[in-house]
């Protein structure tokens, strides 16, 4: 079994090596003069199972073409089986057509991992677990939802609900409540206008004098957290916390999550938290136990 770190997450990769007690196999990583990426794999891997930590966050675009170049390096040189490790999908969101003449990318960039030469994927709360089905190859769907209600739960809350920011993401929220002692639930029905805008409409459910728990897969500009967070204010939730997977963070998340409306953001470390500091409330846990044992 051989390790490699792309450069998307070189710290959680660390851990996960830290984890398995072993090293991060050596491999070049550099960039022409036109910002062409070279990539050599340092030590024969002839033989190997190989498994390649890389999320495809910002730069998405970057750090998916990353990954290809080193699983086709791998495939080149005879690995007997390559892993992608993808702690988060980028693209993730556009896993259908919702209108005429648009591109289903969730599925193009599974088509481009599996044609580069991968033959198995390990990849964490996906924003829609219907993209393992885009992959004809072993898939394996882990979630950083143990580590994130663990925490939750030794902070012992009490008076807890437990909120989905959407319609859409119902089904995660339920499978949470139940693991925080069958805590009630309710939906906040989101209208978005435009994409990275979003608009709150209504709440379903009760959450007057009581603590919520706002459960996400990713916080991006963190529009819908805080949105959702405004509300249930407005609707007499004594404390809000919010919990989230991903922390894609794109400007202004930061700011719109330092604006006094929660209590803590809960988030993982399967992308690098930029701006870290700026924030006190955050909380950032590490997944990297769950992708070790996976592994
Ligand atoms: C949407 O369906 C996702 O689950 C997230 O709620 C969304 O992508 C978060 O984006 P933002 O933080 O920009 O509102």
């Amino acid at each position: 079994l051989r390790l490699f770190s792309g450069s998307a997450n070189v710290p959680l990769s660390q851990e996960v090596a830290r984890y398995l007690g072993m090293d991060l196999g050596p491999m070049v990583r550099k960039r022409f003069a036109d910002g062409e990426l070279y990539i050599q794999i340092q030590e024969s891997i002839r033989g190997c199972d190989v498994y390649l930590i890389q999320p495809t966050c910002q730069p998405v675009n970057d750090h998916l073409m990353e990954l290809l170049i080193m699983v086709d390096a791998c495939r080149r040189a005879s690995a007997r089986q390559i892993t992608a490790v993808i702690p988060y999908y980028g693209y993730a969101r556009a896993d259908r057509k919702t209108a005429g003449r648009e591109s289903i990318t969730a599925k193009l960039v599974a088509n481009l991992i599996t044609e580069a030469g991968a033959s198995r994927i390990l990849a964490m709360d996906l924003h829609s677990a219907q993209i393992q089905g885009y992959f004809d190859i072993p898939f394996d769907h882990v979630y950083g939802s143990p580590v994130l209600i663990d925490y939750l739960a030794n902070k012992q809350l009490s008076d807890l609900v437990v909120v989905s920011p959407d319609v859409g993401g119902v089904a995660r929220a339920r499978a949470f409540a139940k693991k925080l002692n069958d805590a009630p639930l309710a939906i906040i029905d989101k209208r978005r206008q435009a994409h990275n805008v979003a608009e709150v409409m209504n709440l379903i459910g009760d959450v007057e004098g009581k603590t919520a728990v706002l459960v996400d897969d990713m916080i991006d500009t963190g529009g819908t957290i805080s949105e959702g967070a405004r509300l249930l204010r407005q609707e007499g939730a004594r404390q809000v916390y919010a919990c989230a997977t991903h922390a894609v963070f794109s400007p202004p998340a930061i700011d719109r999550l330092s604006s006094g409306v929660f209590e803590e953001v809960i988030v993982t470390n399967t992308i690098p938290v930029p701006e870290r500091d700026r924030f006190q409330q955050l909380t950032v846990l590490s997944v990297a136990n769950v992708i070790g044992e996976t592994i």
